[in-house]
């Protein structure tokens, strides 16, 4: 089986900071039971401190999540890490995940502070937060923006003053997947107290290398990843969900697994896009509407021999329609006998020849050729020996 990823799902927090995406309490209640279904391990529930609409609902979260942890954020301050514990007080596993920039950036422009000054008001938020907790989550914000001597110096010191997680983001989506694997790397052989936690991978995509630097973290050997349903987050998002569960899934000899419950990743995905009024782009993988669709004629004549030869993962598995061969001016002739033969024409090769013809007219003039333009064609078919 392997080593197992715990996956902490963030939709309600950081996914829910996308611009127009604000849930209300009840939209975020449904969701958490069906987070709770597809098998995360973690719902990050909300920043309860923020609004008394977000400790509501991270509170109404907190009393009907029966499996999963329930995580609220906070800042390293003393009156958010109160609140947080108030409103988790009725969750069977809470977690407090609290924290503070580690990075210069950070230090300086945002703190006017000094390293050593930000390494106490870690340590002081950790231990407070742990007066109300034993599972207490660590975040160095900008940790991919944070040179790795002092980012050990920081883990090492939250390890001691009793964080069980500690969360390495890369706050700006800055770094490649080779540096935060190596940075993963770099904490585990440098930080002496690192087995008593657990790394966490927090990546966000600014330039379309959120999902590629976890799965680099965990081959590291962080054993925890934070992502979104469609890789939802500020900005350009978050480490998509199903993409990092379908990278675990389909190469097993990386030896990790999740308890993810693939076959609700599209549903879901659609329920979440819905709630949140945010489209899922077609071309997003495992749960874009192409993502199991085959529209040029090369590929399409593939599949239909045999579909391992354009897909690599059944549609089934992850909850999908299934397989879709798109019409277009692209597409070949098997492909079109294909979809004759779907709605119950049985056409042989010269009649299809002749039908092909006429099948380009059609999907020259439009983006793609529907089950109406088909009918219409072969209702008006005359085979030509008949003509002749
Ligand atoms: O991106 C980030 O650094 C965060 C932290 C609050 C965990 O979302
Ligand atoms: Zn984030």
């Amino acid at each position: 089986m392997g080593d197992k990823i715990h996956i902490f799902d963030t939709t309600l927090r950081d996914g829910e900071q996308v611009p127009g995406c604000k849930l209300n309490t009840k939209e975020k209640l449904d969701l958490a039971l069906q987070l709770e279904l597809l098998g995360v391990d973690i719902i990050e529930a909300g920043f309860p401190i923020s609004s008394p609409g977000d400790f509501e609902s991270v509170s109404q979260i907190s009393k009907v999540i029966k499996n999963a942890t329930v995580c609220g954020l906070t800042r390293a301050v003393q009156r958010d890490i109160e609140v947080a514990a108030q409103a988790l007080k009725y969750a069977v596993r809470p977690r407090i995940h609290t924290g503070i920039g580690t990075s210069d950036y950070h230090i300086k422009a945002k703190f006017n502070a000094t390293q050593d000054e930000i390494l106490a008001r870690a340590v002081q938020a950790v231990k407070w937060a742990r007066n109300f907790t034993d599972d207490v989550e660590f975040f160095a914000e900008d940790a991919g923006r944070t040179e790795n001597e002092y980012l050990a110096r920081v883990v090492e010191a939250v390890i001691t003053a009793g964080a069980t997680v500690v969360n390495i983001p890369d706050t700006t989506g800055y770094c490649l997947p080779h540096q935060y694997g190596e940075k993963i790397a770099y904490l585990i052989n440098h930080v002496p107290n690192i087995d008593k936690a657990i790394l966490s991978c927090h990546c966000h995509n600014d330039l379309g290398l959120a999902t590629a630097n976890s799965i680099s973290g965990a081959i590291s050997g962080a054993r925890q990843i934070e992502c979104t349903i469609n890789g939802l987050g500020e900005r350009a998002g978050n480490t998509s969900l199903e993409e990092v569960v379908m990278i675990i899934e389909q190469h097993k000899y990386l030896g990790l697994y999740t308890n993810i419950n693939t076959q609700m990743l599209n549903p879901l995905s659609r329920e979440v896009a819905d709630t949140m009024r945010m489209p899922v782009q077609p071309n997003k993988a495992i749960v874009g509407a192409n993502a199991f669709s085959h529209s040029s004629g090369i590929h399409q004549d593939g599949f239909l021999k045999d579909s391992l030869t354009y897909e690599i993962i059944n549609p089934e598995q992850v909850g999908a329609e299934g397989s879709k061969i798109v019409l277009t001016a692209r597409s070949g002739r098997s492909a079109l006998a294909y979809r004759f033969q779907k709605l119950g024409y049985e056409f042989n090769r010269n009649d299809i020849d002749q039908l092909y013809q006429q099948f380009l007219k059609v999907a020259d003039s439009k983006k793609e050729v529907m089950e109406e333009d088909l009918r219409k064609m072969a209702e008006a078919h005359v085979p030509e020996q008949a003509v002749a």
